[in-house]
């Protein structure tokens, strides 16, 4: 502690006298208060984390690698972070997926995490690892495994029958996070035990679970630092290394995109001081970045709206005010719901409207981050810079009277010189912009900016970072009221990008010796002016329309000055020298081999690329293609690239030759369900106790999602002419009931309801002594999740709660039930647990490739059915698409409006989504390469279940390209999707 002490002081002596050392042992000396790791390579201070000794912000964006069963797609995501400028990826782990049955882990091919962490390596990303057990995710049982429903006790808590039931999954799975540690060769630097334990159903926060459960990780090998997300700045689960926590700030309703009714929550830091004990750097372990979206909700494209690019510049940089040094990101990516992994809030998309859309493509405010996280990437002092105290009257002062800006003013406090002015709205929702004249307390005194003749403007639903004392390397800022994306040394030049939005007028000033050399390589927009006494060169300058660049040259620095268009499309490799790409939609990697730089990216269109590179590269390649090279001005090369984006041949899918069979002869004469499980159970360990003798819920059976099927057999008293029942799915559920094969009624399920009654007229009035059959076809969207800890919520029981008969009671004989074949002893090991359901022909794999369908009638799903029940359809269909391009595909059906039906669809097997016609709002399946064989024959399958009286059919469905480019990651390995083989047990 001492020596930690003297060299923190030493430090701050030595920054006083000398600035440049002071950089140099920013970025290398941890100060000591917190550092107590078991390891060398990451440490951390109350400033920042440290790699190798090395001052980094930590930031990061949260994937889900279940989410997306093609594991040589995931290096096309994280090569997407890397270039956005992340420098980490966050991963939850699932449970519920691979320890399915209790004590049998499975983790084969696709939810294997070895090749999504393999891949973060090689795509040069940290890992933030996220085992739980608890994830809440929104998936089902928020990653908690179905057989946990049986587990006696509250979950998330010390209750000895939990406990025991999570420590092998933390053994397991600890062991491949500790074998995979940075202290290992591998990428992973923290773990995060828990997630969100902070609101408590019975009020305790329970330190001996904490402190049991970090002591299990930490058994299994795990030695980087442990951290927490607490759900607001409550200062839960302090006993990790270092504390952190999670902010949502808009929430998430995505039907009103406009609307912000929440502050940019930049007032954490004096919170954090006064509640958290050990101050480690403020660390926030999810922000929002998008939003879910629910059943019936307003789609994925609105939560990017309002999560967008101006949601970006307020919130993001309200964090930086507070000094925030580890953040990450929910969702960067976030993939889909497939096969039954959505808790009942959600559906099978999770885009989440995130800077990747679940297909991959890059959305607007993936642009406006990358101005962020470069910026963030060339400035060492704000790693050790905290907050100002200003009170709202000094803030008014400094801002000359203007009342409606909020300030924060961030110091390094190493050498005292650097700073950042954070200006922000107010009244941040409203859409008006303001001007302003601003106070910076400079090394050369106060300086009241701009000096020239206008004022700034702050646009409406933005936020700034004004810079005093700036060191861009040789370059010293003394201030600047544009925005700084990056600056880098290119041969013996030192590139300043500045930028700000079309026709703002800024002002820059430079400490510079001499100003003989400057030249302007503008024409006459350009004013400036100098003060040669101070040896001050003051900039100004509007910024251009978009494609206008102003450079400015004095010295050694070349100021670059663009409109944040051009920013946020200019790419920075991290060549040797490094290289500046202006233009692209997406530029992935880039190499120098003698005079050739080597781009890898993705390009939509025809598109002009200017590149600064070292004075050595004479000629460009685009993905390996020789690309016309010509000088521009100023050193800069520019090429021309049309990207090669042939013409796809999609099949017409309505067109195909279909083949139908019926999927519900659980309804018939004949029908045999001995094989079926029978409901014998009259207790349960279940809270919820059920209101009839015998226990009717699905998870005390073995079923943990998709359609549950129900045969209650009875024998008639006389005179039971209406049955009711209160039956259980989980929010947009329905059902369907039959008697002796004949129809009774359904409900349709709506976005709220989660657990339904229905009392139905039986269709003819039973006479004594016969028997019946009361079917009941279910949807299951998913267990609930259990965000409340201490709570047993995601035991809430899919099934049968209550029933019973109007007119007279029967004799109950028994009632069976069956759900997927195998229950959690699951048939598909490659396509893993949650991919089928009960339906019948999930249960005899028809939805598999290879079935013989040959002796099947024929039919199309655009015919449907025309009475209730549930049909199933096959096709197949050949692609034929050449390699070193990306074209996301996705099926998708047109509404058809009062018609109640739902309908699955199965690409090689692999559900991939789940549509509900009257609820919606998904009618767009996005399907991965890998799950659609590009190159070669698809087995397409559909499910319909018709569920009003004259029964239902598709509308269209078509496949489609949902973008195109040329670029891509190189080969798509397909998903195993193993052959249809005999079931024998199959009933
Ligand atoms: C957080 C939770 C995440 C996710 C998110 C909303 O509270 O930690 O797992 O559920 O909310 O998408």
């Amino acid at each position: 502690m001492l020596a930690t002490l003297s060299i923190t002081a030493l430090q701050l002596a030595l920054a006083v006298l000398s600035p440049a050392f002071a950089v140099a042992s920013r970025e290398q000396q941890p100060l000591g208060v917190d550092h107590t790791a078991t390891q060398k390579r990451v440490t951390w201070d109350e400033h920042s984390l440290f790699i190798d000794g090395k001052r980094l912000f930590v930031f990061s964006g949260e994937v889900h690698p279940w989410r997306n069963p093609v594991q040589s797609l995931h290096l096309d995501v994280l090569q997407k972070l890397k270039a956005a400028g992340f420098n980490a990826v966050s991963i939850y782990f699932h449970w519920g997926v691979v320890e399915y049955e209790r004590g049998v882990f499975r983790w084969n091919e696709i939810f294997d995490l070895q090749p999504f962490l393999d891949a973060a390596k090689e795509a040069g990303l940290y890992v933030i690892a996220r085992p739980g057990p608890y994830v809440n995710a929104e998936t089902t049982g928020g990653g908690f495994p179905g057989w946990g429903t049986r587990v006696e006790g509250l979950w998330r808590k010390s209750n000895k029958n939990y406990t025991e039931a999570y420590k092998p999954f933390v053994r397991e799975f600890g062991a491949l996070i500790a074998k995979n540690e940075i202290t290992k060769g591998g990428p992973i630097i923290l773990v995060q035990v828990e997630n969100e334990y902070s609101g408590f159903g019975d009020g305790i926060e329970d330190f001996e679970y904490e402190w049991e459960l970090l002591q299990d990780f930490k058994d299994s090998g795990i030695t980087v630092p442990t951290v927490c997300d607490d759900a607001w700045l409550g200062g839960h689960f302090q006993s990790v290394d270092i504390y952190g926590w999670n902010s949502y700030p808009l929430g998430f309703d995505c039907s009103h995109p406009e609307v912000w009714h929440s502050a940019p929550p930049d007032y954490f830091y004096n919170l954090y001081n006064s509640r958290i004990r050990k101050h480690g750097p403020k660390s926030i372990l999810e922000l929002q970045a998008g939003g879910f979206d629910g059943w019936g909700g307003a789609g994925y494209d609105a939560c990017g709206k309002l999560i967008g690019p101006e949601f970006e510049r307020v919130f993001y940089k309200g964090m930086y005010g507070s000094a925030v040094k580890v953040m990450n990101l929910y969702m960067a990516f976030g993939g889909t719901n497939w096969g039954q992994l959505a808790e009942p809030g959600v559906y099978t998309s999770y885009d989440y409207g995130s800077i990747l859309r679940e297909d991959r493509r890059l959305r607007d405010k993936y642009y406006e981050l990358k101005l962020q996280t470069q910026f963030l990437a060339v400035s060492p002092a704000y790693l050790t810079s905290t907050p100002w105290q200003l009170t709202e009257s000094r803030q008014i002062e400094i801002l000359k009277g203007t009342r409606n800006i909020v300030l924060t003013v961030l110091e390094d406090t190493l050498d005292l010189h650097t700073k950042f002015y954070i200006v922000r709205h107010k009244y941040f929702s409203k859409f008006d912009s303001i001007n302003y004249r601003i106070e910076l307390k400079t090394s050369i005194g106060a300086i009241t900016v701009p000096k020239a003749d206008h004022t700034l403007e702050l646009q409406a639903r933005d936020s700034n970072i004004l810079l005093v004392d700036y060191k861009a390397g040789e370059t010293h800022i003394i201030y600047s009221t544009a925005e700084l994306y990056t600056w880098k040394e290119i041969d013996c030049f030192n590139y300043i990008i500045l930028y700000g939005d079309p026709n703002e007028k800024h002002e820059a000033a430079f400490k510079v010796s001499e100003l003989k050399d400057f030249s302007s390589l503008d024409t006459e927009e350009v004013e400036w002016t100098y003060q040669i006494d101070n040896a001050i060169l003051t900039v100004n300058f509007a910024i251009l329309e978009d494609g206008d660049t102003h450079t400015i040259k004095f010295g050694n620095t070349v100021l670059l000055v663009f409109c944040r268009e051009v920013a946020s499309k200019t790419w920075i490799m991290d060549t040797n020298p490094p290289a500046i790409v202006k233009g692209g939609y997406l530029i992935r990697s880039a190499s120098i081999e003698g005079s050739h730089l080597n781009l890898k990216g993705d390009l939509t269109q025809a598109t002009r690329l200017h590149i600064l590179a070292t004075k050595s590269v004479k000629q460009v390649t685009f993905n390996g293609k020789d690309v016309d090279t010509q000088p521009a001005t100023d050193g800069w090369l520019y090429v021309m690239y049309t990207p090669e984006l042939p013409d796809i041949k999609l099949p017409e899918l309505s067109k195909l030759d279909w083949k139908r069979a019926d999927s519900l002869p659980e309804i018939t004469d004949s029908y045999d369900d001995s094989k079926w499980v029978t409901a014998s159970n009259t207790y349960t360990p279940n809270r919820e106790k059920p209101a009839v003798k015998e226990v009717l819920y699905a998870s005390d059976y073995g079923f943990h999602s998709g359609n549950i099927l129900w045969r209650g057999h009875f024998t008639a008293s006389g005179g039971e002419d209406g049955f009711w029942a209160v039956v259980q799915g989980g929010q947009a559920f329905g059902y369907s009931i039959w008697d002796n094969g004949v129809y009774v009624g359904f409900w349709e399920g709506d976005v709220t309801t989660g657990r339904h009654r229905c009392n139905f007229k039986l269709p003819k009035s039973w006479e004594s002594g016969e028997d019946h059959i009361i079917t009941i076809l279910q949807d299951h969207m998913g267990l609930e999740e259990n965000w409340t800890a201490a709570t047993e919520h995601f035991k809430a029981p899919r099934g049968i709660f209550d029933y019973g008969f109007n007119g007279a009671s029967p004799k109950l004989v028994h009632w069976k039930l069956t759900g997927n074949l195998g229950g959690e002893k699951y048939l598909d090991i490659e396509r893993g647990p949650l991919n089928e359901g009960g339906l019948y022909a999930e249960r005899q794999g028809w939805h598999l490739p290879g079935f013989d369908d040959s002796d099947w009638k024929e039919g199309s799903p655009l015919d449907g059915l025309k009475e209730p029940g549930v049909a199933f359809y096959r096709t197949t269909f050949n692609l034929d698409v050449p390699s070193g391009i990306d074209y996301p595909m996705a099926i998708e059906y047109s509404n058809s409006t009062g018609s109640y039906y739902r309908s699955q669809i199965y690409v090689n097997g692999y559900q991939f989504g789940k549509y509900v016609n009257s609820i919606g709002p998904q009618k767009s399946f996005f399907i991965p390469q890998g799950i659609l064989n590009y190159n070669g024959k698809n087995t397409l399958a559909i499910s319909l279940w018709a569920m009003q009286g004259e029964g239902a059919h598709l509308n269209s469905l078509d496949l489609r390209i949902l973008g195109k480019v040329e670029g891509g990651v190189g080969e798509i390995k397909n998903s195993p999707a193993p052959a249809w083989s005999e079931r024998k047990d199959a009933y």
